[in-house]
């Protein structure tokens, strides 16, 4: 049974990371879209606001499991029998930090895997932190983040600036 893992902030998440979902799904028995719970990285959303809002992007999507995880990712992907991370590679400035994080995860674990998948063209300019960017300044995110996600941004930001 292949068991991928796809890992990250999702702060939140955004048509870019649900389209990666989408085609890792098709490769994988099972996918598990797990949520770094990591407090020293500043969010706007909590972990749990996070998976919901992909439980709820995901729901259509029959082998695929949200959760959040702690710690090392190799250590996360042991505990759940997976041997394949996958990561979405938007241009090529995404490549040496992604680089660095596959070389990492597998001298600490020499059986996982890292698979890049392409991100489709008329997502990968797409990022959370641009998201939060045009939606903080009240700009129009419909293309970028599915309806319910766009509505918890903006009750985010007039609660923030309250
Ligand atoms: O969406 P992001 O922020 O680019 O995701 C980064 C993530 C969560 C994949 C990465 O920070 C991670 O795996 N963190 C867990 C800690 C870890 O295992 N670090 C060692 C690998 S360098």
């Amino acid at each position: 049974m292949k068991i991928s893992i796809y890992p990250g902030s999702f702060d939140p998440i955004t048509n870019g990371h649900i389209d990666i979902i989408e085609r890792a799904s098709k490769i994988s028995d099972k996918l598990i879209v797990s949520v770094l719970n990591n407090n020293e990285k500043k969010s706007l959303f909590t972990v749990d606001e996070r998976v919901e809002m992909i439980k709820e992007s995901t729901k259509n999507f029959q082998n695929v499991e949200v959760e959040y995880f702690d710690g090392l990712l190799v250590d996360y992907a042991k505990r759940k029998n997976a041997n394949i991370i996958i990561r979405g590679l938007r241009a090529v400035t995404d490549f040496e930090y992604e680089l660095q994080l596959a070389q990492t995860n597998r001298e600490l674990y020499n059986e996982v895997e890292t698979l890049f998948l392409l991100t489709s063209i008329q997502y990968s300019y797409l990022s959370s932190s641009i998201v939060k960017q045009v939606a903080e300044e009240n700009g129009d995110i419909s293309k970028f983040v599915p309806d319910f996600v766009a509505n918890k941004l903006k009750e985010k930001y007039k609660i923030n600036t309250l």
